[in-house]
């Protein structure tokens, strides 16, 4: 009976997303293209291209001789917050990530972990691909709660949020991970070289971090689809600065203060943020109220210098002055989503509809022409909203 219900407010609460995804990314996508859509977009006309049918340009895809495309690559780097504990489901999403992508473009990689990764965790991750692997440990004072936070006052907290089933509410490592997430990743000295990154996770206890749906998930991830065309050339050739695949609620008890304080500072440094932002993704009054919309962190493909410009760096200070990550339980995606939709354009955040891609219980089947030729092995009607019309909101 419980599971029941939580599946129908999964339910509700995808398809209330989703609709927020399509009517978003429509708009990111019709500014974006021609004038026939500009003029569509000022008309409110349905008959507007849907995302997923805007073909990527042919020479971004792979070509069995050349290796990669145009014999180009990008300043990019995957990315993997992991322990050692973690080995076999690392190993499993990482040979997925090879076999679907990584086989034509030979991206490297890069493990972060708060604990120093053991050899054989080394040995069996570097078998598993030709592309360079490193392995960083991540600073002590990037990692743990701070000693200015008052822990009477955090411990509070954490006992509430057990007591009201909040998931993860009384873990401080979890915690850990989501300020590590928001904050500092991006700063790691093993990333310094790269402008570029897409994260994977694989274990559930790091993962399913940031989101609120205690489900019986399992620890590792699926890739549906070959990607045959070089996801980063996309987003450093159109100048995206985020990319995603799937976007949900978050839990409101980990949240309360969380948007006074983007409100804060947005009151403190209204010229941080973006003229052209996406407010209208994470507000449906303007700004006022959070409705708490976020992209799911799990899957991001993004420009680590959004991170680490001046806005964001300020804005993460400003949060993580607060106290939000131990006082109360702020998760990354929300951190990260509301980050991307404030000083980016709306248009340099992303939709990547030809990436499938399955963390449980959630999962992205792309739609359209992205199943030719073989290409996909998930049902394109297993997905979330797919009928969902689109329902002209201007996102403004
Ligand atoms: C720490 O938090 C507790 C509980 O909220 C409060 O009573 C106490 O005054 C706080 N200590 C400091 C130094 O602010």
């Amino acid at each position: 009976m419980m599971t029941n219900m939580r599946y129908l407010f999964l339910a509700l609460a995808i398809i209330i997303s989703l609709h927020y995804i399509l009517s978003f990314s429509h708009e990111a996508y019709g500014r974006a293209t021609s004038i026939s859509n500009i003029k569509d977009h000022i008309t409110g006309s349905q008959n507007r291209i849907p995302p997923y049918k805007i073909p990527i340009p042919e020479e971004y895809y792979a070509h069995p001789d050349a290796g990669s495309s145009q014999g180009r690559k990008a300043n990019a780097a995957i990315v993997m917050l992991a322990r050692n504990g973690d080995l076999n489901g690392v190993i499993s999403s990482m040979k997925q990530m090879e076999d679907r992508v990584n086989k034509k473009f030979h991206y490297p990689y890069v493990f972060l972990n708060d604990e120093p990764f053991s050899d054989d965790f080394k040995t069996r991750v570097s078998e598993i691909t030709d592309s360079k692997v490193q392995f960083g440990l991540i600073p002590n004072d990037h990692w743990n709660q701070p000693a200015w936070v008052n822990e009477t006052k955090a411990t509070e907290s954490r006992n509430d949020m057990v007591k009201n089933n909040v998931i993860y509410g009384g873990s401080v490592p979890y915690r850990n991970m989501c300020r590590f997430n928001s904050g500092f990743f991006y700063q790691h000295e093993l990333l310094k070289p790269y402008k570029y990154y897409w994260s994977m996770y694989s274990n559930i206890d790091m993962v399913h971090a940031c989101i609120y749906l205690s489900f019986p998930h399992r620890p590792d991830i699926k890739f549906f689809c070959d990607l045959d065309y070089d996801p980063f050339l996309i987003m450093q050739d159109q100048n995206k600065v985020y990319g995603f695949t799937v976007s949900l609620y978050e839990y409101e008890a980990t949240i309360p203060t969380l948007w006074n304080a983007v409100k804060s500072f947005i009151e403190k440094y209204p010229n941080l943020v973006s003229p052209d932002n996406a407010m209208a993704f994470l507000s449906d009054d303007g700004g006022e109220t959070y409705n708490r919309c976020h992209f799911w962190s799990n899957f991001e493909i993004g420009d680590l210098d959004l991170w680490r410009g001046e806005a964001y760096s300020k804005f993460f200070e400003h949060l993580d002055e607060q106290g939000g990550f131990y006082y109360e339980r702020w998760g990354d995606a929300p951190v990260h989503s509301i980050g991307a939709a404030l000083f980016a354009k709306k248009e340099q955040i992303h939709f990547f509809n030809d990436i499938g891609y399955r963390h449980e219980p959630f999962q992205h089947c792309p739609q359209g022409d992205a199943h030719k030729k073989g290409k996909c092995w998930c049902d394109s009607a297993q997905n979330f909203g797919r009928h969902l019309p689109y329902n002209g909101k201007t996102g403004r």
